[in-house]
Formats: C-alpha cells, sequence, structure tokens
C-alpha cells in the first residue's frame, strides 16, 4: 500500500511536470488522473471530474472509443466555447489488454503561436541565407585573368578543369600573384558558383579562435560565448566553396579536424555531440613551401595530400615579364577620370626591367601612385615610386635625350617659381620677370609642357 501510493506520488509529480494536458481513464471509462495544465486548457477542475465517467462530464468526449478500438488517434481538433485544442489520444496496454486511455491535449493559441514563430524564424533565415549569400559572392572570373604568357595560359587552362571537377584545389604562389583571384575564377566557373565563396584568411585570425570561426560551437560551450552559440564558416559555406587562404599558417590540431571534414564530409561544433553533414569544396592557398614544412612535421602529410589533389602553382610575375605592358594597358584604361591614359616608353622599359617582389598587387600600386603624380595623363620615369627610381636612375639617366632633359628642367622650373609668385595674372607677369621670358612666351610654355595650375 505505501507503495502503491509511493508510485501515485511519482505519478502525479511527472503529470505536473509536462507542459501539455494530461487526462487518464480506467477501462471503465471513470477518469482517473488529470494535470493542473489539462485544467489550464480546457478549464475543467479536478473536483468536477476525478472519478466520474467522462461521457458523463464531458459528453462529446472521444476518449471511451479508443477505450473500445484500440485505435490511438492523433491532432484531434476539439473547440468549447472560446476554448481550442489539439488532442492526440491512446489505448494504455499491459499485457496486450487494455486498461485505460490517455488523452494529451495542446491549446491551439500556443501550437499556433510556435507555428506562426517557426514560419517567421525559416523567413528570416531565408533571407539572411540570401544576404550572406550575396555578400560572399566570388567577383572574379577568368575574363578578368590578364595575361598571355605561355605559362599562365596553361594555368588557366588546368584551372578551368579543376573548376569542372569537384575536386579540392591548392593554389601555391608568391604574394600578389593573383592567388584568391584564381580562386574567385575557379568558384564561378564552377557548378557551386550560385552558392557562397567564403574567404578565411588561416594567418589573420589568432590560432585560439580559428576552430570556433571555421567550426562554430554550441549554446553555452564557453563561459563567454554567445548564449546561442555560433555557426561556422564550414556550415555557412554549404554547397559552395570555402577558400582557406594562408593555409601554412593553420595550427597543427586543427589541420587534424580539418582532415576529418575532408574525408567525411561531416564535422562536430565545439561543445556539440552530433555530426554534421556539410558540402563544401575546399581551394586552400599558400606562398609557404608546404612540403618544406611536411619534411619538418610543421604541417600534417596526410592532409597535404588531401588538399594536393589538384595543385596550381602561379608563376610569379618576373617570370612572365611579357605580361607586364598588357596588364600596364588595363590598369590605365580602367582610369575613367583621365581618358586615353598612357605610359611613355622609358617608363615602361624600367617597369618591365623591375622584379616586382610583390607581383601584381605591387605592379597595381605602382601604377596608381604614378597616375596620382602625374599632371595629364602621360605616365612617365619621374612619377614611379622612388624605389623603383633609385634602382634604375644611374642606367637611365645618361640616355635621355638632351631635348627631354632640357624641357624637364623648363618645367620644374616654372612650377617653382609659379608656386612663389602665385597663378594670377599679376603672379605670372612677376613669374615671366623672374625667368627673363615675356608674358605670352610664359602662357605658351605652360600649355607645352602641360603645367597644371
Ligand atoms: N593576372 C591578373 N590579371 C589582373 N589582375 C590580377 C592578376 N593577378 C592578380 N591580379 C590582381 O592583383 C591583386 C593581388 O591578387 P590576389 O589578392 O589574388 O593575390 P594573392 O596571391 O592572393 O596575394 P597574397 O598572397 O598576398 O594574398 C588583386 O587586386 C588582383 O585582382
Ligand atoms: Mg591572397
Amino acid at each position: 500500500m505505501h507503495a502503491e501510493s509511493q508510485k501515485v506520488g511519482w505519478l502525479e509529480g511527472i503529470l505536473e511536470a509536462i507542459h501539455d494536458g494530461i487526462l487518464v481513464i480506467d477501462r471503465n471509462g471513470i477518469v482517473q488522473l488529470i494535470n493542473d495544465e489539462y485544467t489550464s486548457i480546457t478549464g475543467v477542475k479536478k473536483e468536477q471530474i476525478i472519478g466520474k465517467p467522462l461521457l458523463d462530464v464531458r459528453p462529446g468526449a472521444m476518449l471511451p472509443y479508443v477505450l473500445q478500438d484500440g485505435k490511438p488517434q492523433a491532432g484531434v481538433f476539439r473547440k468549447e466555447n472560446t476554448r481550442e485544442y489539439v488532442v492526440d489520444m491512446a489505448p494504455i496496454y499491459i499485457n496486450q489488454e487494455i486498461i485505460g486511455a490517455v488523452s494529451v491535449c495542446k491549446s491551439i493559441p500556443e501550437v499556433y503561436q510556435l507555428t506562426k514563430e517557426l514560419k517567421k524564424s525559416k523567413m528570416r533565415i531565408s533571407e539572411l541565407e540570401k544576404t550572406f549569400g550575396r555578400m560572399h559572392q566570388a567577383k572574379y572570373t577568368f575574363s578578368n585573368i590578364i595575361g598571355n604568357n605561355d605559362r599562365l595560359l596553361m594555368m588557366i587552362a588546368q584551372a578551368k578543369k579543376a573548376a569542372a571537377s569537384d575536386l579540392n584545389i591548392l593554389l601555391s604562389g608568391e604574394s600578389g600573384t593573383g592567388k584568391e583571384l584564381f580562386a574567385q575564377a575557379i568558384h564561378n566557373e564552377s557548378n557551386r558558383r550560385s552558392y557562397p565563396f567564403v574567404p578565411v584568411n588561416c594567418a589573420a585570425i589568432p590560432s585560439s579562435l580559428l576552430e570556433s570561426e571555421l567550426f562554430g560551437y554550441e549554446e553555452g560551450s564557453f563561459t563567454n560565448s554567445k548564449r546561442d552559440g555560433k555557426v561556422g564558416l564550414f556550415e555557412l559555406a554549404n554547397q559552395g566553396t570555402l577558400f582557406l587562404d594562408e593555409i601554412g599558417d593553420m595550427p597543427l590540431d586543427l589541420q587534424a579536424k580539418l582532415l576529418r571534414v575532408l574525408q567525411e564530409g561531416a564535422f562536430r561544433k565545439i561543445g556539440g555531440l552530433e555530426e554534421q553533414k556539410v558540402d563544401v569544396r575546399v581551394i586552400a592557398a599558400t606562398n609557404k613551401d608546404l612540403l618544406g614544412m611536411v619534411q619538418k612535421d610543421r604541417f600534417r602529410e596526410d592532409l597535404f595530400y588531401r588538399i594536393n589533389t589538384v595543385h596550381l602553382s602561379i608563376p610569379p610575375l618576373r617570370q612572365r615579364k611579357d605580361d607586364i605592358p598588357d596588364i600596364i594597358a588595363f590598369l590605365l584604361n580602367e582610369q575613367k577620370s583621365i581618358p586615353d591614359a598612357r605610359i611613355e616608353q622609358e617608363a615602361m622599359n624600367t617597369l618591365q626591367q623591375y622584379d616586382w617582389p610583390g607581383n601584381i598587387r605591387e605592379l597595381k600600386n605602382t601604377i596608381y601612385y604614378a597616375i596620382s603624380m602625374c599632371e595629364g595623363n602621360e605616365v612617365k620615369f619621374e612619377h614611379l615610386p622612388d624605389t623603383i627610381k633609385k634602382l634604375f636612375v644611374q642606367k637611365a639617366k645618361p640616355f635621355q635625350p638632351l631635348e627631354v632633359l632640357m624641357k624637364e628642367t623648363e618645367k620644374k622650373a616654372i612650377i617653382k617659381v609659379l608656386e612663389q609668385t602665385g597663378s594670377s595674372v599679376k603672379g605670372k607677369k612677376e613669374a615671366a620677370n623672374l625667368l627673363g621670358i615675356s608674358l605670352a612666351s610664359l602662357y605658351n610654355k605652360i600649355t607645352r609642357l602641360n603645367i597644371q595650375q
């Protein structure tokens, strides 16, 4: 008896802990148990119903029929006055004999509210996915890769072939050779083009944070982590391409986790129990000698072979100097504010002789700098950055025609004097006096030497 009442106590405790309304009848249809939630959903109080035949107190109740035919019913809609709820009903068996039946009800407003919230959340997720997709679009295609050098053309052909496959790719090359440009072009050429292209720079993110950036974490995994957890870049890149830049800087323990994703197509969030499937193509890039790092145990050999399935090594600019004129022409042509921008032969010769340790990025910056330095639309030797000029000045200067040197000297002198006198008419008169020429002749030179005022 004592054990029996203890059991009832347990059962009641359990019933009260459940968020749904519960009603239990015995085999004779007499109500044995209800919980508080049942009362709040239906408005029926315990003292009105316990110990009474259900059909007497709740005419139209269907639970007694479940008792008769032994078949469970799900999602039955009930409406009484203003109260609406959904009921699931099931017989209770002991030793294959029906000893009663249970009804579980959820109030409609709650179900309805949850459905509405779910719908809203789904809409928000799909909006965010679209925004994210837009934010993570690769800008460049193969048409943006300039150059006709044989080695470069071969690389482009290989990259196009690799794009059509779904293999992982390793891009190697010095800084500024165009690794990211190739990665984007490959993504845009592949079947994944309408999905995200997500770049991660493994060297720019502190190694302690890289794992959570890549894989995300579950709610409350760290004391300071965001309450709701974090979605990792692998998950965000799903169906698209993850560009792992500077992969040589990835810590060894993380390399092991990366290898697992590449092998299994699944990963586990930090603090997560379940494996999550992802479908991501990895393009990795490095300017380091990864094989050398493997030999020094600083890069995992198994990972190296995983990402090295296709290896594209982009040649440095100094090994394809024949592309320099084309790239410069492209960059000059891009200058919408200076129509017909040109470069003089001497400056071009210098740029073709230079070794370009920073490759195309350095060439790009050099041209932008020179354009900002020149007054007209022609880039000249004098407009190049000092670092480059210094290397060539002894070689270049003696071969300058006298006429060019004289013009340059004239131009410099006029600019200097005008700086002093100002370029108003009065200032120009004074400048002409100082220079010992007539005002008309000064005007003439200002136009001819293309002096900006
Ligand atoms: N063949 C090319 N034609 C036109 N622009 C190029 C070419 N190669 C590179 N660039 C441009 O040069 C710049 C550097 O390229 P990118 O960022 O792809 O180099 P990277 O190899 O990733 O360099 P890093 O190792 O420093 O990250 C970019 O602005 C890119 O658009
Ligand atoms: Mg890069």
